[in-house]
């Protein structure tokens, strides 16, 4: 079953993250450490940052991937993923693009590029820890609720309810947030040895609570985590509410 931590808010729950990640680091030096984009996350990367400059973690040969991405964002975009990953991970962490890996979102062949990328991650060893946040509908990456429990990396239609979440990040304008996106697939993503899903906020309450206390079942993609031997789901005080 999930294991289930509840912290007393958001920055506390990152510097957890934060701490198990440079454990996994002092193990395996050159760890790779899936990340997610949203909100969520980013007390993790805080907290990582500031425990590698104070010099207590060494994360100069980690290497990061990334979960998913919008398509047809042209490449040097500020909200394309692998812009958010580079400027939120890889750069405050002292890292360069060459530690760097994602899928291509602005390729022609999109479907070469979903399955190049699914590839890359098993030819890089597989995934050590994976980070995951927690969409309203209870996807995980861009799996859309229904999305096959045993999905490998492929395009997504992203539903209405994730384009007016995510409007924040283009100028609250719908019309900017592209309709489809390249996502790790469900099994792709329980293929990492260790999953790890930060949520915060009433507003992730009854996701989390599904996820957690719900049958395994395609419409709450995040349920699938029921299925990985080693998955944890941190959360603060409000998204436990439901629990
Ligand atoms: C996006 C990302 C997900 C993320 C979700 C929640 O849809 N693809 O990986 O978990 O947003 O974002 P937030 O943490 O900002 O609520």
């Amino acid at each position: 079953s999930v294991e289930v931590v509840i912290v007393p808010d958001a920055k506390a729950g990152g510097e957890l993250i934060a701490a198990a990640i440079g454990r996994l680091l002092r193990h395996k030096p050159d760890a790779l450490l899936g990340v997610a984009t949203g909100s969520s996350p980013l007390p993790i990367y805080e907290a990582l940052t500031a425990q590698v400059r104070a010099g207590g973690t060494d994360a100069s040969r980690a290497r990061i991937c990334q979960l998913d991405e919008y398509v047809g964002l042209p490449p040097g975009h500020p909200e394309s993923y692998r812009s958010v990953v580079l400027r939120e991970v890889v750069e405050p962490l002292g890292l360069t693009e060459a530690s760097f890996m994602g899928p291509d979102g602005s390729a022609e062949d999109i479907e070469g590029a979903c399955a190049a990328y699914d590839r890359a991650l098993g030819e890089a060893g597989g995934v050590d820890l994976q980070l995951l946040g927690i969409g309203t509908d209870g996807h995980i990456g861009f799996n859309e609720p229904c999305s096959s429990l045993a999905s490998r990396t492929r395009i997504k239609t992203l539903t209405e309810q994730t384009r007016v979440d995510n409007a924040r990040f283009f100028d609250n304008d719908i019309d900017q947030v592209p309709h489809h996106v390249i996502t790790q697939g469900i099994g792709t993503i329980l293929e990492a040895r260790h999953l790890v899903l930060l949520a915060t906020g009433e507003g992730k309450a009854e996701a989390v609570a599904q996820t957690v206390e719900g049958p395994v079942a395609a419409l709450v993609p995040a349920s699938a985590l029921q299925l990985h031997p080693h998955a944890t789901v941190v959360v603060d005080e409000a998204a436990a509410s439901k629990l």
